[in-house]
């Protein structure tokens, strides 16, 4: 293995990592930015699959869905293996649940509740040897933070754990679908170190998924959007050529 191979994240979906030039460097911090149904949990699984098949220990912090039921969508998926998540490869937690255990019951976090949260993410990281995060979604987590100057404060210390332990993360951003940026609050896009961008593009009466690197710090990376299928194997990535044809790669 190379130095250069060594420092990247291999998403272990291979027509992204291709776009990326080998994939996501680590320590990088990155947005699964779309709106409702473009796919950002399955691509964030897929990676945390992915991780946990090369013995990258994965955490899950479901925000939006009860964890549990994100795993049963999960069971047609030719990659889903019941094992990782019950052998701890993979740890699933309920952000509801962490802060019930915090006693995190203001509608407004303080500085004090967003450290608490963030030191329990980074015990969690340490203990169980993480080396993939995904926070699903971001955008909840910062309903409880209001401003944006806590919402910045929020995703640099994130990020710094991410970096800090050599850790590659994705953090979804819900979109609406008229959307002009990348995150419902601006904030997140600014501090994040990368951005996939997921989308729907009507083509000849269908509706394509769409996938494009909007920004990814340490890497030269295709800019280019690209058909984004998920199928029983996985997600594929394929050209998407002006005239409407797809083509694989
Ligand atoms: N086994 C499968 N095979 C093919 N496509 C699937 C499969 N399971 C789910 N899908 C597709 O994935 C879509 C859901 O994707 P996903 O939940 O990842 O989107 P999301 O962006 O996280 O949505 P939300 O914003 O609602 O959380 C479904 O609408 C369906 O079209
Ligand atoms: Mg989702």
């Amino acid at each position: 293995m190379n130095v250069e191979s060594k420092n990247r994240c291999l998403t272990g979906i291979s027509g992204l990592d291709a776009l990326l030039n080998g994939g996501i460097p680590r320590g990088n911090s990155v947005l699964i930015s779309g709106s409702c149904g473009t796919g950002k949990t399955t691509i964030s699984l897929e990676f945390l699959i992915r991780g946990a098949e090369t013995n990258e220990n994965g955490l899950y912090i479901s925000a939006t869905e009860i964890g549990s039921n994100v795993m049963n969508n999960l069971v047609p998926f030719d990659f889903f293996k019941q094992e990782y998540f019950d052998s701890g490869k993979i740890e699933v937690l309920d952000v509801p649940k962490i802060y019930e255990e915090l006693k995190l019951t203001k509608m407004e976090f303080d500085k004090d509740d967003i450290d608490k949260f963030i030191d329990y993410i980074g015990k969690k990281i340490e203990k169980g040897e993480i080396k993939r995060l995904v926070i699903d979604s971001l955008t909840s987590i910062c309903y409880r933070l209001r401003t944006e100057e806590k919402i910045r404060e929020f995703i640099i210390k994130i990020e710094k754990k991410v970096n800090d332990n050599g850790i590659t993360a994705l953090l979804v951003s819900e979109l609406l679908p008229t959307a002009k940026g990348y995150s419902q609050y601006g904030v997140e896009e600014a501090v994040a170190d990368g951005i996939l961008l997921l989308g729907n593009l009507k083509r000849r009466g269908d509706l394509l998924r769409t996938l494009q690197i909007i920004k990814m710090r340490g890497t030269a990376h295709s800019r280019a959007e690209y058909v984004m299928d998920i199928t029983s194997i996985g997600i594929l990535i394929s050209p998407l050529l002006k005239g409407g044809t797809v083509m694989s790669l």
